[in-house]
């Protein structure tokens, strides 16, 4: 067992846990933390993605003791003062969604697809980012047209902020 402190959604925690525990388990049972979710743990379906240091991580993938001293976002960290994050609106708005389950994954996928890639992000780009998520509803084009209706947005919100 092994006792880790890490930054989570802005606060910090601690924990125990065994040396074998993955992040998403520490995560979800550990802290209470369920919308990050567990869909096949051999880092193939995205189901699990959260933001370690400001870059998206399959959480299934590194061990919780890893994630030590890390600033982790996960998907109860994005919307303010229940205010939907931008990404999570244009789901909604463009229904980017069916049963949910995949919905934590894509979305801070794609927060950080559009960090990177800003407003001039492309439909080519967002499938071919979007190759570690997995979505079994198959829901994959509204999916796609969130996330460039999301891209278009924040890239007019930050050009209004400069403005
Ligand atoms: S649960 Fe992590 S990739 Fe599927
Ligand atoms: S909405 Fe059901 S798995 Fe994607």
């Amino acid at each position: 067992m092994a006792k880790i402190t890490m930054t989570v959604n802005g606060r910090q925690v601690s924990g125990m846990c065994d040396d074998r525990t993955l992040l998403v388990h520490f995560i979800r049972e550990n802290l209470g933390l369920t919308g990050t979710h567990v869909g096949c743990e051999t880092s193939q379906c995205g189901a699990c993605v959260i933001h370690m240091d400001g870059l998206s991580v399959k959480s299934c993938s590194i061990l919780a003791v890893q994630a030590a001293g890390s600033s982790i976002t996960t998907i109860e960290g994005l919307a303010k003062d229940s205010e939907l994050h931008p990404v999570q609106a244009a789901f909604k708005a463009h229904h980017g969604l069916q049963c949910g389950f995949c919905t934590p994954g894509m979305v801070m996928t794609a927060v950080d697809m559009i960090a990177r890639h800003g407003s001039s992000l492309d439909e080519a780009t967002v499938r071919a980012e979007l190759e570690g998520n997995i979505c079994r509803c198959t829901g994959y084009h509204n999916i796609v047209k969130a996330i460039l209706a999301a891209a278009a947005e924040m890239g007019g919100l930050r050009q209004a902020a400069a403005e």
